[in-house]
Order: C-alpha cells, then sequence, then structure tokens
C-alpha cells in the first residue's frame, strides 16, 4: 500500500509588536522609501524579549492542529525548521512537544536556514510515506531579531520574527484521492558559506554571534538557482511550472520573487506574498504565507501549489504538492 502525506490543516503566529521602516530609521541610516524599493517591505513582526521561538511555534501549531480538527494525542512527529532555537539543546522540537503535551512519538529540528521548511517538508513526507508515523507537526519557527546586528542597514531592515505550522498525515491512495506531497528536489552548496552565515556559535566562539551577508551576491544566485529547483520539481512530476495554480514563495525580496515569476512565465495574480508587513521570517516564511492563501480563501482544497526557498549554506530548494 502506497502512502502520501497530505496536509491536513495549517496555523500561523506572529509576535504583537510590529517595527514599521519609519521607527527603524530613527535607528539606523535607511529610509521607507528605500527598503520598499529594494525589497518590499514595510514592517516586521518582533518577538517580546520574554517569547522564545518555541512559544511562536506552539501557538502556530495549536491553530494547526485546530484548522486540522485534531489534539496532541493525534501527533506522533514534531519536526521544527530553524535557525534560532531556544537553547543550543535539546530541540526546540522537543521543547514545543511539551507545550503542547504531546507524549508519543519523535521530536527533532531541522536547521537549513529561510530553506528549513523545504527540507523538513521533504524529510516528514517520507517518514510519513515510510509508514514509520502517522501524523506530524511541521512548524517554521523564528526570532531572527535575537541574531540581527541592529547596527548594520543592509541586513537588520530585512528580517523578521514569526511561525508557520503545517499538520500532515499520512493517507492512502484511495484516501488521499490526489492530494498530498508529490515530490521535492533539495540543494546544498557549502563552498558558498561566506555569503550568508552567523559569526558565531557554539563550537567556533562558545556565543551566538551575528548574521552576516553580502546581500548582492546572494541576490545574483537567488533567481537562478530558485527557477532551476523549481523546474526541476515539476519536471519530476511530468508537468510544466504553468500547471501550477499557486505559486508560495521563500519571502526575501519581493524583486528575487518577481524576477522567477517572469523568469518562468508565472501570472503575478498566481503568487502568495506576504513580505510587505512580515519582512523575511527565513524558515517560517513559507508556511505563513500559504496560511494566508488558505485563510483568505485562494488556496482551496485540490490545487496545485509550488513553494520553493534559498537560504545559508546556500541551500535551495522547492516542493509540490496538491493543497
Ligand atoms: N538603507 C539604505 N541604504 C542601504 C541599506 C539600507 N537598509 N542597505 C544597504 N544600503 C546601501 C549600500 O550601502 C549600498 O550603498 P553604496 O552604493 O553607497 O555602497 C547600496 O545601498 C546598494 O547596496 P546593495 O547591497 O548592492 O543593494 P541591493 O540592491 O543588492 O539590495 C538587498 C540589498 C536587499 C540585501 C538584496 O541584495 C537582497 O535581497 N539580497 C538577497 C537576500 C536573500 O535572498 N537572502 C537569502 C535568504 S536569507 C537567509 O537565508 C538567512
Amino acid at each position: 500500500m502506497s502512502l502520501t502525506a497530505i496536509v491536513r490543516g495549517c496555523g500561523a503566529y506572529l509576535p504583537e509588536n510590529v517595527l514599521t521602516n519609519e521607527e527603524l530609521s530613527k535607528t539606523v541610516d535607511t529610509s521607507d522609501a528605500w527598503i520598499r524599493e529594494r525589497t518590499g517591505i514595510k514592517e516586521r513582526h518582533i518577538a517580546a524579549k520574554d517569547e522564545k521561538t518555541s512559544d511562536l511555534a506552539a501557538h502556530a501549531a495549536r491553530a494547526a492542529l485546530k484548522s486540522a480538527g485534531m489534539d496532541a494525542s493525534d501527533i506522533d512527529l514534531v519536526v521544527v525548521a530553524t535557525t534560532t532555537p531556544d537553547l543550543t539543546f535539546p530541540s526546540t522540537a522537543a521543547i514545543v512537544q511539551a507545550k503542547l503535551g504531546i507524549e508519543q512519538g519523535a521530536a527533532f529540528d531541522i536547521q537549513a536556514v529561510c530553506t528549513g521548511f523545504i527540507y523538513a517538508l521533504s524529510t516528514v513526507e517520507k517518514f510519513l510515506a515510510s509508514g514509520q508515523n502517522k501524523r506530524a507537526l511541521l512548524i517554521g519557527a523564528e526570532t531572527f531579531s535575537r541574531i540581527l546586528d541592529w547596527t548594520d542597514r543592509a541586513t537588520c531592515v530585512l528580517f523578521g520574527d514569526g511561525a508557520g505550522a503545517f499538520v500532515l498525515e499520512a493517507q492512502d491512495e484511495t484516501a488521499a484521492a490526489g492530494r498530498g506531497v508529490m515530490n521535492s528536489y533539495l540543494r546544498c552548496d557549502g563552498r558558498l558559506v561566506d555569503l550568508l552565515y552567523v559569526d558565531g556559535g557554539v563550537s567556533a566562539t562558545q556565543s551566538t554571534g551575528h548574521v552576516r551577508m553580502e546581500g548582492n551576491k546572494v541576490f545574483r544566485e537567488a533567481v537562478i538557482r530558485i527557477s532551476e529547483a523549481m523546474e526541476r520539481v515539476v519536471a519530476d512530476a511530468c508537468i510544466k511550472v504553468t500547471d501550477i495554480d499557486w505559486f508560495v514563495p521563500h519571502q526575501a525580496n519581493e524583486r528575487i520573487i518577481k524576477g522567477v515569476v517572469k523568469k518562468l512565465d508565472l501570472r503575478p495574480d498566481q503568487v502568495i506574498t506576504t513580505i510587505a508587513g512580515q519582512g523575511n521570517t527565513s524558515a517560517a516564511s513559507i508556511p505563513l504565507a500559504y496560511c494566508a492563501g488558505v485563510d483568505d480563501g485562494r488556496i482551496k482544497q485540490g490545487d496545485l501549489v509550488l513553494l520553493e526557498a534559498m537560504g545559508g549554506g546556500l541551500t535551495w530548494g522547492a516542493a509540490l504538492m496538491r493543497a
């Protein structure tokens, strides 16, 4: 019997505190006009001092469970994609599992920076398709504000905090009726680590460090690598990119998204974007955008959805699913 991982529900959480471009331009040499024109970002959410990544993740997970009509006892796998864990160990997934009152199954984190949700979706899909687990909570959650250098205008204006979650369930072909994660394509080129990294860590410096990025070099890599991943993932499903209903990109920069849309001949009205109000929430941005599309009624059951991301590593990838 072949099993498919279908998305049964999704949930989102954004911290209450909003930081606008105008407010940022009072503390760092930038302007609303520069940020909007170069990135499409107007504002971002910032976690409160006592709010940790696991808190954001637990909020999003509860919302996803509610939308799936499930509770903690239904879940036997918790995976959190994050680059900003609460602690060096245990995993944020272990902390979230306890916060949700889940007493069975496994829990672990996946770290692929902004590509984390695609890496984690691909991993969870395989756990479910193999029959090893039945229902998973897959969460992308970040408090990127904690690893920003707030004096570096080239990076601090780009990121925000938030969390998004999927509940995925293993179903046989009859029950799935064509829905589910169809395939994914993951890449990494570790030679490009210097383009985007954090200058600290447990083993290297015994500190957390701050985000460092050669933004224009990353930008030049982005459209080519993202488009390649998207074309590959649809080719593996024997369809064309233009056959999809919805494009849910990682929200790094509006100009990158528009470049990909143009290169692959997609229509602007097929794209779900949240970047204006959220900035780049790293591993959380794809589930946050997906949930926005579901909540406002654009993404409907059975729609063909293409997800993609690129981030530190460099890592990049894409995934194709029927909602
Ligand atoms: N406000 C005003 N001026 C600024 C700011 C700012 N916030 N930041 C940079 N500048 C200046 C620079 O100093 C430079 O000035 P100069 O010409 O006098 O030297 C000028 O603006 C142009 O700088 P660039 O870096 O060339 O600007 P660019 O058009 O490339 O935009 C940006 C920068 C937005 C960072 C863009 O390169 C980008 O989005 N890159 C990709 C980011 C990305 O996709 N990252 C991957 C995911 S993130 C992750 O994995 C963690």
